[in-house]
Order: structure tokens, then C-alpha cells, then sequence
């Protein structure tokens, strides 16, 4: 099935000028300490992909991978699909995700909890698009993107059933 395009909701050039803003930022924060990237898969691959080659400070990155959705359903369960195997101890980690829509994906993860055990030093969250209309857990975002409306969204990493990552811009999937 092919689609000839989606309604604009974040052009290219707002989403790269926002993520090297983050950058900027993030490589201010860290200067003088070690910095670990955190990206859940498979949603925040391109983010993360950009943010990092914009930050000007020594960074490492890795990805953990969740699974919740199914078409533009939030399944209610969160499953792994590949666990962390960095050595996070003593690291600043910042978890980079893609949209944080109902909070269920960091909750039920128990990310958070799981790295604060394995001794890091810190956890940020920095996630490019806020849905905070669904939001069920709440999760507190230190670097964010842009707050969106409660829309499915496409584009930039996001999917639907898979599909549209690949686009460069952010649009929005209607049925
Ligand atoms: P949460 O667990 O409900 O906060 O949702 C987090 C995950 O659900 C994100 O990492 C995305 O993979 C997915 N998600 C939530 N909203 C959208 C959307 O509008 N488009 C595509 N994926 C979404
Ligand atoms: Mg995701």
C-alpha cells in the first residue's frame, strides 16, 4: 500500500533546527562529564542518529528496545526487544526517545529503575515530541522537542505498523 504523502505537522528543516537546539544544549549541560545516550528502539534510531552527530562533546550512545504498540493502538504491555548490555555504571545517562505519549513504554519498562540499580551517575530524558493529552504515567521530560496535539504521527523514526519512518518530516496518519 503506498500513500502519496501526510499532512505536514513538523517540516525537515523545524525538526533538524530543534535537534541541533538540543544538541546545543545537551553539549553545555555535559561539559567536563562522561555522557551515555540511551535511544528505545526502533522509534528513536533517526533522532538519536542526528541529536548525537550535532552534540560537540565526547558521547557514547547504545539502544534498549520496547515494543507497545500495534498500529496506533497502545497495547497496554510492554515488551523488550533488546535488553541493555552497556556497562552504565558511573555513566550520565540520558534516555532519548521519540514521542512520550501515555508514559506506559518508560514506565512498565522499568528502565529508570533498572539503570538507577546498575549505579549510573544521573537520568535525563530527552525525547523530541510530548502527547501529553494521553498521558497516563507521568514522566518528566529534562530535554524535549515540541508538544504535540493528541494526532498519530508519522515520520522521523515514528511508524505506523512499521511503515513511514523513513520520512524527513513528522505528518500526521489518519485511518
Ligand atoms: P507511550 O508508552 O504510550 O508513552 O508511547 C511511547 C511509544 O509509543 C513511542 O516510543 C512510540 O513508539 C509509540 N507512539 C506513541 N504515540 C505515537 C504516534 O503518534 N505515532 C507513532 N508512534 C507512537
Ligand atoms: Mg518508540
Amino acid at each position: 500500500m503506498e500513500r502519496a504523502g501526510f499532512e505536514c505537522l513538523l517540516s525537515e528543516s523545524e525538526v533538524q533546527s530543534k535537534v541541533a537546539e538540543l544538541a546545543q544544549q545537551i553539549s553545555q549541560d555535559y561539559v567536563g562529564r562522561n555522557l551515555l545516550l540511551l535511544g528505545i528502539l526502533n522509534g528513536a534510531a533517526l533522532f538519536l542518529a542526528d541529536l548525537v552527530r550535532k552534540i560537540t562533546i565526547p558521547v557514547e550512545y547504545d539502544f534498549v528496545g520496547f515494543k507497545s504498540y500495534s498500529g496506533s493502538e497502545s497495547q497496554g504491555h510492554v515488551e523488550v526487544t533488546k535488553e541493555l548490555k552497556s556497562d552504565v555504571a558511573g555513566k550520565n545517562v540520558i534516555i532519548v526517545e521519540d514521542i512520550i505519549d501515555t508514559g506506559r513504554t518508560l514506565h512498565q519498562s522499568g528502565l529508570m529503575q533498572s539503570l538507577a540499580r546498575s549505579g549510573v551517575a544521573d537520568i535525563k530524558l530527552c525525547s523530541l515530541l510530548d502527547k501529553p493529552a494521553s498521558r497516563i504515567h507521568p514522566v518528566e521530560i529534562h530535554y524535549l522537542g515540541f508538544t504535540i496535539e493528541n494526532v498519530f504521527v508519522v515520520g522521523y523514526g515514528l511508524d505506523h505498523n512499521g511503515l513511514y519512518r523513513n520520512l524527513p518530516y513528522i505528518g500526521i496518519y489518519r485511518p
